[in-house]
């Protein structure tokens, strides 16, 4: 008889409600698994290094840090990490690696709820409508004027884009109908087959930051991306310009995103990520009226969720079995 594969999970109940990747793995049959059964917290750093001791395999969320000490503590029966999650900057890859340790991931199920994110969270920076909805709800609605809470509107824009992936077409194939006049992206490379369907034009960085209009960061977070969007870029922006970013707080320093937001340098920022998260609510960007901040919701509606826990579900129980994963990393 063999025994049940051992495996640790992180959160996979949504509001108390068993996700469509936890039933999977409990009809599995395949493996026993201790479950971190909390969708509040993120599961303490002490216990979950108790936890993986001799564990097979470990579903984890972006809050995990998946490095040396955690490795360590799990031992060497760990051959596969299941991250619910298309972001893999919380991993040790080369340590991983080292290890033979497969790693499964989540990207394409989450593609349409991300840029449906985006464009909510684009149009709520650039028609100011947080700031529209405390002007109605606390008085400040008075005559209508002219200029009073004017934006800036997608119609006849250059839209660029950092990182031209999944994501960012389906951003573009969303923003396209407001009559966006050009799409533009940067990358470390031309991606010729993505940007015909969006018909974009490759640019440099610095072409990206003088014409974009709206800037939607769509990179991933890599040691050659860390705080790309600095100082240097705000500076080449329009003070007209729109900054937007649903990828990783780690590819923005903060310093300099406030000061061009508060200098006007450009006009407003909509984020759905930060350093740290969550991001304290003392934190100088929280009193800026032109910037918006989310906490990194672009992947939660209940359909994509549920989609994520169940690809991440599958992608563990394959790779213990040693098939090939839906999705996994090439490491
Ligand atoms: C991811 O999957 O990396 C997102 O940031 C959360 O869904």
């Amino acid at each position: 008889l063999r025994r049940l594969q051992q495996v640790a999970v992180t959160p996979l109940n949504m509001a108390g409600d068993p996700t469509r990747g936890l039933k999977i793995l409990r009809e599995s049959g395949q493996v026993q698994f201790e479950l971190w059964d909390s969708d509040d917290v993120p599961v303490p750093r002490k216990e979950l290094l108790q936890k993986v001791k001799g564990v097979d395999g470990l579903v984890c969320v972006l809050t995990e840090k998946i490095d040396t000490e955690l490795l360590d503590a799990a031992g060497p029966n760990l051959k596969v990490l299941s991250t619910m999650s298309v972001g893999f900057d919380h991993l040790s890859l080369e340590e991983l690696k080292k290890r033979g340790i497969r790693v499964g991931y989540t990207p394409d199920v989450l593609t349409d709820s991300v840029a449906e994110l985006t464009v909510a969270l684009l149009l709520t920076t650039s028609r100011r409508l947080i700031e529209a909805t405390h002007e109605a709800k606390t008085g400040g609605w008075g005559t209508w004027r002219t200029l009073w809470l004017c934006g800036h509107e997608l119609a006849g824009s250059t839209v660029g884009i950092l990182g031209l992936g999944r994501i960012g077409v389906a951003i573009a194939e969303r923003l396209a109908p407001f009559k966006v006049k050009k799409f533009i992206y940067a990358d470390v490379a031309p991606r010729p087959e993505l940007a015909s369907v969006i018909n974009a034009e490759y640019v440099s960085f610095d072409e990206l930051a003088k014409q974009s209009d709206f800037l939607s960061v769509c990179c991933a977070l890599t040691p050659e991306t860390k705080e790309i969007c600095n100082k240097d870029l705000f500076s080449k922006m329009k003070n007209t310009s729109i900054f937007i970013n649903t990828s990783r707080g780690g590819v923005v320093n903060q310093e300099d995103l406030y000061e061009a937001l508060s200098t006007g340098q450009i006009a407003g920022a909509g984020l759905d990520v930060t350093v740290p998260e969550p991001l304290p609510t003392s934190h100088p960007l929280f009193t800026l009226k032109n910037c918006v901040i989310l906490p990194h919701i672009a992947s939660a509606s209940y359909a994509t969720r549920n989609n994520m826990s169940a690809l991440a579900a599958n992608n563990l129980l394959l790779g213990l079995r040693g098939e090939p994963m839906i999705k996994e990393l090439k490491l």
